[in-house]
């Protein structure tokens, strides 16, 4: 039923679908499969951003009403992705990215030069760039769930690796390596969160990427801590305290929020907001059954990367040289991207991708 109109089977799945894809007017130019790297700007994403910026430019920053204004917005935000993952709103960290939130977590464990991290060898340097600046001895694993328990020893403090995988889109059983090495576990939720059910029960640490699978404003994210009592404060800002003394020891605020790096501007909360609203509840699925339709038609075509545990993401190898087929078809207005080192081009398909966006892929291949 739509608008009191009874329609033919599917046909309010149909309207449903183009309502929700309307959301995103670059959709109407651009075949976009990259929100591996940025996901679309909704309308009403833009349109948040915008009225923030606008009440900040004709009302001003300061006063209380714009701090608790702020604050506000955090609460909720906080609370809007802790819902996303099944997390206490208390143990969500407002962070700008998934880099923030493993920068976080190596900080705060403090690991020296006995402890080793466990980690794949498929890991972006937002995570690495993190485990390489601890002191703690990197293990490096094939992303495989076998090798990597095989890796644990007695001297491992934690797993560090992806959810889902950014070069080939594999999942990774995060959970059961939880439960099975009986070591804490940091996620790299960039590729996961947003784009396939996550639920952060069981994990010590997950991050977020606001601006991925989320369709959010740049540089927005979060961490979730499971125990934020039991990780220190490494990188202190004003929000990670209730109370300070002149020589700078402090009082950690309650929670999770303690990590929260800096101030966010009004239009990133509010963004961020917007674009977690017009999120439609069937997202989920609907990304899933695009991911597959992409696989099979690509198939005939190309390698394809079909992982038996796979996501959103859907890697091949291209007879062309992978940067040049990118650029190639970026001036087809389809958006994907390659994985350097790899030979892979990677499409992202999203909840709003439709099979006119994968038949241009299609189109540009041949
Ligand atoms: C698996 C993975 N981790 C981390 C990142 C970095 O994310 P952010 O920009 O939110 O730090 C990316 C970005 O592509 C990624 O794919």
């Amino acid at each position: 039923m739509q608008n009191g109109i009874v329609l033919a089977d599917g046909a309010a799945e149909r309207i449903a679908f183009e309502q929700a894809r309307a959301q995103f007017p670059v959709l109407e130019r651009i075949a976009y499969l990259n929100a591996g790297t940025f996901g679309p700007l909704a309308r009403g994403t833009v349109d948040a951003v915008r009225a923030e910026l606008e009440r900040d430019f004709e009302h001003g920053r300061s006063g209380a009403a714009t701090f608790e204004r702020n604050l506000a917005l955090r609460a909720e935000l906080r609370r809007q992705l802790a819902g996303l993952v099944g997390a206490d709103a208390a143990t969500v960290a407002l962070t700008s990215s998934t880099t923030d939130g493993c920068n976080i977590v190596l900080g705060g464990l403090g690991l020296g030069a006995d402890d080793e991290v466990v980690t794949t060898s498929q890991e972006h340097f937002g995570l690495l760039g993190a485990l390489g600046a601890s002191a703690a001895r990197i293990v490096v694993s094939e992303p495989d769930p076998e090798r990597i328990l095989a890796a644990v020893t007695p001297r491992t403090r934690l797993l560090a690796l992806s959810q889902v995988l950014w070069t080939t889109g594999r999942v990774l059983p995060v959970r059961e390596l939880r439960e099975r090495s009986r070591v804490p576990v940091l996620v790299d939720g960039a590729q996961s969160v947003g784009a396939i059910p996550v639920d952060c029960a069981g994990l010590d640490f997950l991050t977020v990427s606001g601006q991925k699978w989320l369709c959010g404003p740049d540089t927005t994210g979060a961490l979730v801590v499971a125990d934020p009592e039991r990780l220190r404060v490494a990188a202190p800002s004003y929000f990670s305290q209730q109370g300070y003394e002149p020589d700078g020891a402090f009082t950690p605020s309650e929670g999770a929020a303690r990590f929260e790096p800096n101030w966010w501007p009004a239009s990133s909360l509010a963004g961020l907001l917007a674009a977690l609203r017009g999120r439609p509840d069937w997202a989920f699925a609907r990304a899933a059954a695009s991911a597959e339709r992409c696989r099979a038609l690509l198939r005939p075509l190309v390698e394809v990367v079909v992982p038996e545990q796979r996501s959103t993401l859907v890697s091949f190898r291209p007879e062309a040289e992978p940067a040049a087929l990118v650029a190639r078809l970026a001036e087809q207005d389809v958006h994907v991207r390659e994985i350097p080192g790899s030979g892979l081009v990677r499409v992202s398909c999203g909840w709003w991708t439709n099979d006119r966006d994968l038949e241009r892929l299609l189109a540009g291949l041949t």
